[in-house]
């Protein structure tokens, strides 16, 4: 996501360019204010998702090894209040009440990630295989089914073993490719009898860039300018790998699918009729989606992305682009290899042309790019910083898959709004208006023809939120993080999204409000059971640490009374 400063200069930018070039800007086309009352098509799957990381807590529990996220948590000032993912959601031993959960939702499919240090402690298959792992995932999986949800499969949702970044310097290493096919095998062994979605990578422009390029996330290396392109590199043949291993070792026999999930904001040019600010827009998107889907789709990165970063480099003195070049026997291998396309998005930026400096030192992704991101104040934006509710560009940015890409099978694998700590509300009305919004304009993109399949509400419940620690809460469930049991709780969200399930979309306008309404209704009661909560932890403190003490206590003054009075005697 964008750095902080940036965007505080940019809202400054913004409420100079934006105001001038709203005027300029036709804000009825592509309907963005009309709501369109239709439902999805038959069988059109409707999920919500998690990582391992961010919920399962339990991280050294049952010959887990450790990932980069262990190790960066545990570093002091890269978290916010320090805070880790060690006991998060606790969700490895809640297995059944979270799948409860989902089965209130009604949902039709769950996707979760596989913890690869779980599996494969040193991140190396043939060193050891941890067994508890195994079973701890058969047990979800099989609980999934059984209550007919279907599970989606994400291999990599960021936590690498420890060990392969220590030994390797991890994606910026080769060898991550086979290490990683190898475990996503296992996987296939293991659970592909059951599991029939697949998602190797999630969001590798995060890894990429916030792990090796600006250094907020895990490992935390700051390579301007080359880590990130080296990295994505490595996980764009990596993804390719493991597809070509399914294809041809287990597509026969268990029949399923193998996907990524890339994430992408969408960037509308701030003045539509400027041909630079166009250009600019869509070198956003190129750099942001495209980057990982067009050698997926098309076999190679996105011209664009040669263009500018080939010219920086020669600028710079290089003698080689700092973005790395697949020969053609990789392009050929990389491309067509996606049975469905993950989409991850949930936000909008305005876009113009900005001609950055191109000096060696100022090289980074960011300048390669020479535009600079703007937002509209007008926008909502109840939570993360970088999140404005912005729900035409959603619409837009399916469209751009589908001309782009050939139309390709499309799962929404993320898409979501978060609140901030300090709102312990859980009416949140802001929450059901985005879904209801995002949702519709994606119902709007199917109508346009783009090939949806399903949605993933992002996510199941409140958790680990990467650098911001539990600051920033994306859950339908409020999950009390205070408490050592981690209670959950409906959010009004849930009643909501519960609704759009059941209908299979949006009625009509009467009903629709009218779930709004019950929906905010209901959690006034919730909002009364979570209000009561700090009363049980105390409770638990008054038995658990109070008591024992006290009692502690009054033994021994009484032996020492005892003893008083016995030499007192003598
Ligand atoms: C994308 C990441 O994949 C997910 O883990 C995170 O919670 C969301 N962005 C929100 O920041």
């Amino acid at each position: 996501m964008l750095p902080r400063c940036a965007v505080s200069v940019c809202h400054v930018l913004m409420l100079v360019l934006c105001l001038s070039a709203a005027e300029d800007f036709d804000w009825t086309k592509n309907d963005h204010s009309s709501f369109y009352y239709g439902t999805f098509p038959a069988g059109f799957s409707w999920g919500a998702g998690s990582s391992a990381y961010q919920t399962e807590g339990a991280w050294d529990k049952d010959g887990k090894g450790l990932s980069i996220w262990d190790v960066f948590s545990h570093k002091k000032g890269k978290i916010q209040l320090n805070e880790t993912g060690d006991s998060s959601c606790e969700g490895y031993y809640k297995v059944k009440d979270d799948v409860s959960l989902m089965k209130e939702l009604k949902l039709n499919h769950y996707r979760f990630s596989i913890s690869w240090p779980r599996l494969v402690p040193t991140g190396i298959k043939s060193e050891h295989i941890n067994e508890k792992g195994i079973q701890h995932y058969e047990q979800l999986i099989d609980h999934l089914l059984e209550n007919n949800i279907t599970p989606i499969v994400t291999l990599y949702h960021w936590d690498l073993p420890q060990v392969l970044q220590e030994k390797y310097g991890g994606w910026q290493n080769i060898s991550m490719v086979n290490h990683f096919n190898e475990f996503a095998n296992l996987c296939f062994e293991r659970f592909g009898n059951r599991v029939k979605h697949w998602i190797t990578f999630n969001n590798p422009w995060s890894v990429a860039v916030e792990g090796y390029e600006t250094g907020e996330h895990a490992p935390g290396l700051k390579l301007r300018g080359t880590g990130a392109y080296r990295a994505a590199h490595h996980i764009i043949k990596a993804h390719a790998k493991v597809w070509h291993t399914y294809d041809t070792q287990w597509r026969a026999k268990q029949k399923g699918l193998v996907g990524i999930s890339l994430s992408g904001d969408w960037g509308e040019p701030v003045d539509i009729s400027n041909q630079k600010d166009i250009e600019a827009a869509e070198r956003y998107v190129q750099f942001y989606l495209g980057w990982f889907a067009t050698p997926i789709f098309h076999g190679d990165y996105p011209q664009v992305m040669k263009d500018f970063i080939g010219r920086k480099s020669v600028q710079q003195g290089l003698g080689a682009s700092r973005l790395p070049a697949f020969s053609p026997q990789e392009k050929s291998y990389i491309k067509g290899t996606c049975d469905f396309l993950g989409v991850g998005h949930f936000t909008t930026r305005y876009i113009t042309q900005k001609t950055n400096p191109s000096g060696r030192s100022s090289s980074s992704y960011f300048s390669d790019r020479d535009l600079a991101e703007l937002v509209d104040p007008r926008w909502p934006d109840p939570g993360s910083e970088w999140l404005y509710s912005v729900p035409w560009g959603f619409r837009r940015l399916l469209n751009f898959v589908k001309t782009q890409y050939g139309n390709p099978m499309v799962y929404v694998t993320e898409n979501g709004v978060s609140e901030k700590m300090l709102c312990t509300e859980l009416c949140d009305d802001w929450r059901i208006q985005y879904y209801k919004d995002y949702i519709n304009e994606m119902l709007k993109a199917i109508k346009d023809g783009v090939n949806v399949k399903g949605y993933t509400a992002w996510s199941l419940l409140d958790k680990f939120e990467w650098d911001e620690g539990y600051s920033e809460r994306f859950g339908l469930y409020y999950v009390d993080f205070r408490n050592k049991n981690k209670p959950r709780y409906p959010k009004a969200s849930v009643q909501f999204y519960k609704r759009i399930i059941s209908s299979n979309g949006f009625p009509n306008q009467r009903e629709v409000e009218n779930w709004r309404r019950k929906a905010v209704e209901t959690c006034s009661s919730s909002n009364q059971l979570l209000a009561a909560d700090p009363l049980t932890s105390h409770m638990e403190m008054v038995t658990e640490i109070v008591v024992p003490t006290v009692c502690t206590l009054s033994i021994l003054l009484s032996a020492i009374f005892l003893m008083f009075l016995l030499r007192r005697r003598n």
